[in-house]
């Protein structure tokens, strides 16, 4: 590889592995990051991790001024672009904000790499894009349909990134959908840190059995799956890093999409579970209504990414438990100092 790589939003959660395990293979790496949604702290971490040096720069992609001094300033061959506002429910409550952010950010970024002659991108899609999935498990042909305006920028995107590679056969894209993103680094020195009230089931069960909340919430306990809660598809962080490097390793003229998941479901109250077995901690539940927008079952069917980028993910439910549980236990309140040291 001639030049680095710019991660967008290599400080946040999955940005942050990937930086790890790409200077594990060698890459230069340069993090843009307005740290909106994460903490320079990540980066310092990632750094003690891997003795390796990483350039930051702390800019809102929104900017293009911006990000047109992050190209003068470094050899940028190709981006992995992380960047991007992701809560669901916040998207239905400030749609533009998400249009706006997610939209222009990756139009300014594909904008300046052109500019600058990089050709080579990877894109965080997501499985979001399928909606209510027809199929089970479900391959990259089948259809899509966004249900709120977050998974809506991601279709978007995809459409942008299709027309660009269309229209300047220079481009070489990779759009990965990844399904339910989990676990940590073996270490425990990075993780998942969200800010407030987590949306997402295991940064959640993981506070409940760090004692930083008091029970899980199950949202539904009638769909119709083995135990009647929720059936996803969770993918330990490490393998989808790796698959970012696969992506790159593999990238071809054009734009390609890829499902990056396991294909093996896991129910909420498998999660429950298998985290109290894991931490040796109490996890108390209730079960409550359905969350709107929820779907019963998400599978991915990951052949294509098997072949195509010779990649599989390996790391089964309790691996990613368990790391998930060595960050949290290790690092109670994320990258902040506990509430009292303030
Ligand atoms: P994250 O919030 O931890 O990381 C995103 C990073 O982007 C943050 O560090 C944030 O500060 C930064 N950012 C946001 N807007 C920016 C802007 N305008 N300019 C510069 N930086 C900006 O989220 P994550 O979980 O690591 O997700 C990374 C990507 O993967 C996102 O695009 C997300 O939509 C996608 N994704 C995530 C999941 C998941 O469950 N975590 C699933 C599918 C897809
Ligand atoms: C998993 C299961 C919930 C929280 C979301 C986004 C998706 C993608 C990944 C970015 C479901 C249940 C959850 C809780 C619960 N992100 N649950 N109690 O909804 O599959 O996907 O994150 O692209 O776009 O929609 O993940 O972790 O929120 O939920 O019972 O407190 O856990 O109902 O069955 P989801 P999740």
């Amino acid at each position: 590889m001639s030049g680095s790589i710019l991660v967008t939003g290599g400080a946040g959660y999955i940005g942050s592995h990937t930086t790890v395990a790409l200077l594990e293979r060698g890459f230069d790496v340069v993090i843009a990051d307005d740290l909106s949604n994460s903490s320079e702290e990540s980066i310092e971490r990632v750094k003690a991790l891997t003795g390796r040096h990483v350039d930051f720069e702390e800019v809102d992609l929104t900017d293009i001024d911006a990000l047109r001094k992050v190209f003068a300033s470094y050899p940028i061959s190709g981006a992995i672009h992380f960047a991007g506002l992701k809560a669901v429910g916040e998207s239905v409550e400030q749609p533009l904000r998400y249009y706006r952010n997610n939209l222009v950010s990756t139009m300014n970024l594909l904008d300046v790499m052109a500019e600058h002659e990089a050709w080579d991108l990877v894109f965080s899609s997501s499985a979001t894009v399928y909606g209510d999935p027809e199929v089970l498990p479900i391959p990259e042909e089948a259809k899509t349909g966004a249900t709120n305006p977050y998974g809506r920028t991601k279709l978007m995107i995809e459409e942008i990134c299709q027309d660009a590679a269309a229209a300047d056969p220079r481009w070489r894209i990779s759009l990965l959908r990844y399904f339910n993103p989990v676990g940590a680094h073996a270490s425990g020195d990075i993780g998942e840190d969200p800010t407030g009230h987590p949306n997402n089931l295991v940064p959640f069960v993981m506070q409940v059995a760090v004692g930083r909340r008091d029970k899980v919430m199950v949202f539904g306990d009638d769909y119709d799956t083995a135990d009647g809660t929720g059936v996803r598809d969770y993918i330990h962080v490490l393998d989808l890093a790796a698959g970012h490097i696969a992506a790159l390793d593999h990238l071809e003229d054009g734009c390609d999409v890829f499902n990056l998941g396991t294909g093996n479901g896991a129910s909420v109250l498998d999660i429950i579970q298998t985290t109290a077995e894991v931490s040796g901690q109490e996890i108390p539940y209730e079960v409550a209504p359905r969350r709107a927008g929820d779907i019963a079952t998400s599978l991915a069917d990951p052949t294509r990414a098997n072949e195509k980028l010779e990649w599989r993910a390996d790391r089964g439910l309790e691996v990613m438990l368990r790391d998930a549980w060595k960050w949290q236990s290790k690092n109670p309140w994320g990258f902040n100092p506990p509430p009292e040291a303030d």
